[in-house]
């Protein structure tokens, strides 16, 4: 029989909406091959939910994504919104999401695709061997706990904070979530932390030591996040999973993620509690929204993510995965990879030789 989910659509700013189409174009090509049905329901976030309901992410949508069997979103943000404050600023929608979603764990895998080696920044024999997971906690530390904001001095001069706190639990269960995939993948897990500073980094490597002892399987390392930096771009090839708090994962994927070549590649899936949500890892480009030029590998990527983790079509995520390596190895390229000496493809024309493929 043919199974329907319930897909919430959440396009957002920027390419946002470019994106989210062409890979739903995709998902929805999959669908017909596989025998499933996707019933997608679109509602503004971010700078969009500003203009049109006063705020960044409408309590009615965010009920909306908890009733879904699984969130897609494009991406938020832009200059339109750029002079205003805290909570009232698009990335505010997208984190008061993820915190009502309750996905605390992020998900960035990063792979070189046949073809792309030199596009990378890096010298195409240290790229050999690349096949990275990030695993990053997504609703704690920083970006969450309290105190955060403007914070007066007794005197009145400015002052800000904002707290790094996060309790075990909090640890653990994303210890759990990176421990697990470790042992499905090659059994390495380096967790990141920067304990020789941090007493939040001390409780951590604490707790993932304790956790370790449940996975035997697993060869576990603590690597402190500076240095962490240095090996990503030193020999990229060691990691397999990377384990490691929200903000120092909000940097580390971005710079994992030039490993590609182009941001334009990478996808990621946040889970948690239920359903999840699936976003490309790059962001609004305002500079070429609207121009019908964005990469949409990251966005189609993210939708395969989204039937393999969320909807349990393992086949047509393969298929998916396995129609954008075919592209991309057959050197066709949006303008985010293409060389001087060859055609751009537009976003729908990327779009179409994926689902060409995809019969
Ligand atoms: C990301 C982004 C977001 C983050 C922004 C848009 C709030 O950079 O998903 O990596 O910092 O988490
Ligand atoms: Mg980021």
């Amino acid at each position: 029989m043919n199974k329907t989910y319930k897909i919430a659509v959440l396009p957002g700013d920027g390419i946002g909406p470019e994106v989210t189409e062409a890979a739903f174009a995709v998902a929805d090509a999959a669908g017909a091959r596989f025998g499933f049905t996707l019933e997608k329901t679109a509602y503004a976030i971010g700078g969009a939910a500003i203009d049109a309901q006063g705020t960044p992410l409408h309590e009615t949508v965010l009920e909306a994504c908890k009733q879904a069997d699984a969130v897609f979103l494009g991406a938020v943000g832009g200059p339109k919104w750029d002079h205003l404050e805290g909570a009232m600023r698009p990335e505010s929608g997208l984190l008061a999401l993820r915190k009502g979603l309750g996905v605390y764990a992020n998900l960035r895998p990063v792979r070189i695709p046949e073809g792309l080696a030199e596009y990378s920044p890096l010298k195409p024999e240290l790229l050999t061997d690349v096949d990275l997971m990030v695993v990053r906690e997504l609703t704690g530390g920083l970006y969450f706990a309290r105190p955060k904001g403007p914070w007066p001095t007794p005197e009145g001069r400015r002052s800000a904070v904002d707290t790094l706190r996060y309790d075990e639990d909090e640890i653990a269960r994303i210890a759990h979530t990176a421990f697990a995939l470790a042992g499905q993948r090659r059994g390495k897990l380096t967790s990141v932390d920067k304990a020789n500073v941090l007493a939040s980094s001390r409780l951590w490597r604490d707790v993932v030591n304790e956790i370790a002892a449940e996975y035997p399987q697993v060869q576990l390392e603590h690597m402190l996040v500076d240095n962490c930096a240095m090996q990503l771009v030193r020999r990229p090839a060691q990691f397999d999973v990377i384990l490691t708090e929200n903000m120092f994962g909000d940097i580390l994927s971005d710079e994992a993620a030039m490993l590609t070549g182009s941001i334009g590649m990478l996808p990621s899936a946040s889970t948690g509690e239920r359903g999840g949500l699936f976003e490309p890892v790059h962001g609004s480009a305002p500079d070429i929204a609207g121009k019908g030029i964005a990469n949409p590998c990251a966005a189609i990527l993210s939708v395969a993510l989204m039937l393999r983790l969320a909807l349990q079509q393992p086949e047509a995520a393969d298929a998916i995965d396995a129609a954008v390596a075919a592209v991309i190895k057959a050197g066709h390229r949006c303008a985010d990879l293409a060389a001087a000496n060859q055609t751009n493809l537009s976003t729908l024309e990327m779009t179409n030789k994926i689902t060409e493929v995809l019969g």
